[in-house]
């Protein structure tokens, strides 16, 4: 940490109990695991715990071997039981934080703080992981924790909020050597809060408040769709004027400082971009009644990255005369980002509602995304040599390490590459 002095190692074994076991919240499980912990991981998604408890993993970066092992360590329980709770001494939220009709939903927050709450003891530690707009951990959760134990923050239990930084699929950067922020309400509290953290990453980075550390989570997925949806909106234009975007993107990453490469696509998915900047505009709105202009305008671009994609599909048929009511296109990829089975807020999806509702014959690869995932209108195949020749056209969404790209151009009638990744050809077309 570099804002105190580390204190002493916390006892080598905290009891810790890891509310939500997602994403977030298996592969930290995990980590806690292995380096001594004993870990109740819970979830309120009791056929997700089953799975765990027999040794199953649904989060490609934690292998099903990893779970067994921490399984018969004896140091970690998936359950759904409230008994389980019982005497922590740290606890970490990593519930869903998603949007209603466009307005944040903490209830999964509110609902874990009042469970974790009736099972709070003065000393323990409280920490909010899941992504949030700034105020969240102060005005939200530190009161349920107190009204349902009748302890005080600060004064009883320490609380803080220490944003995720988890890249599903990252094969560099995880967990362990990830710098995490680090915040608590006052001094003891970021300090019992470094005492956990430090013992489960390289390096923990502690800023002064909760708001700022939660700030800080928005500004990382707000900076990246913000810069997504130029890219996005240039490429739309770089099209129209005749000009290879993807070629001027590559040529300006040569300049070793002050530009970043961000590279166009179908469309955002996920939780960072899609939602999480959304929280930002949220909360200034409420509080200075101002909008966050980059947000709107980043949310505006990308939202229509799909029907972006559906239109040159359009114009590309057109040309051979052909109408998309009845042809046959195949979608390749369904996932938002690549080598991962996550679909959630994928453009993917959104692609192919747009297609049917036009007539096509939609199909769709995906070999990480599950088969009870999967629109049922779309006609769910495996991607292979006569499933391409048989496509009126194929649109590559999601650039999986395990398709066969030279396959794909070699037997499709026309690709619309949305990643760049197909050799230039008279049947190729890009983003
Ligand atoms: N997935 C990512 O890459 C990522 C990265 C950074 C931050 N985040 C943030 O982390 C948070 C969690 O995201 P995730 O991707 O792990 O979500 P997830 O949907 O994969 O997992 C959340 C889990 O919480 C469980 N849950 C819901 N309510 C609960 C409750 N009251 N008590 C216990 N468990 C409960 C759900 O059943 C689910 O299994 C979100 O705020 C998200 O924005 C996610």
């Amino acid at each position: 940490m570099s804002r105190l002095d580390a204190p002493s190692p916390g006892p080598a074994s905290s009891r810790v109990v890891v509310m939500g076991q997602g994403y977030v919240g298996l592969p930290l499980a995990m980590r806690a695991v292995d380096v001594g912990h004993d870990v109740v991981g819970y979830d309120t998604d009791t056929s997700r715990v089953k799975r765990l408890a027999s040794g199953e993993s649904f989060v490609e970066d934690v292998p099903a071997a990893q779970v067994s092992a921490a399984l018969a360590s004896g140091r970690y329980v998936a359950s759904s039981s409230e008994d389980c709770l019982a005497d922590f001494d740290v606890a970490i939220i990593t519930v869903p934080t998603p949007l209603r009709d466009g307005n944040p939903d903490l209830s999964y927050i509110q609902d874990a703080a009042v469970l974790l709450a009736r099972h709070l003891k003065p000393g323990a530690t409280v920490v909010l992981e899941s992504t949030t707009y700034p105020g969240t951990t102060e005005e939200l959760v530190a009161p349920l924790l107190e009204a349902g134990s009748g302890l005080r923050a600060g004064a009883d239990f320490h609380l803080g909020y220490s944003p995720e930084r988890i890249d599903p699929g990252n094969p560099t950067y995880g967990f362990v050597n990830t710098p995490k922020v680090i915040s608590g309400i006052d001094e003891a509290s970021l300090a019992a809060v470094a005492d956990f953290y430090d013992s489960v990453v390289d390096r923990t980075v502690a800023v002064s408040g909760t708001r700022e550390a939660e700030l800080v989570k928005l500004l990382e997925n707000t900076f990246r769709h913000v810069n997504v949806a130029l890219v996005n909106e240039l490429a739309m234009f770089a099209s129209d004027l005749g000009i290879d975007v993807w070629e001027a993107i590559g040529a300006a990453s040569t300049k070793p400082f002050g530009f970043m490469p961000f590279t166009p696509g179908p469309g955002v998915g996920g939780h960072c971009l899609p939602i999480d900047p959304s929280y930002l505009s949220w909360r200034v709105k409420r509080l200075l009644g101002q909008p966050f202009r980059f947000v709107e305008l980043a949310n505006d671009v990308n939202d229509h990255m799909p029907d972006y994609v559906v239109r040159r599909l359009v114009v590309a048929l057109n040309r051979k005369r052909q109408a998309v009511n009845g042809s046959r296109i195949m979608l390749l990829g369904l996932a938002y980002k690549r080598n991962t089975g996550d679909d959630r807020e994928s453009p993917a999806i959104a692609v192919a509602d747009r297609l049917i509702r036009l007539g096509a014959d939609v199909r769709a690869a995906d070999p990480h995304v599950a088969d009870d995932h999967l629109d049922g209108r779309v006609t769910r195949i495996v991607l292979s040599a006569e499933e391409v020749a048989a496509a009126d056209a194929v649109i590559l969404l999601t650039d999986h390490d395990a398709f066969d790209l030279d396959m794909v151009a070699a037997q499709a009638r026309y690709v619309f590459d949305t990643r760049h990744r197909l050799a230039p050809g008279t049947n190729v077309e890009f983003l």
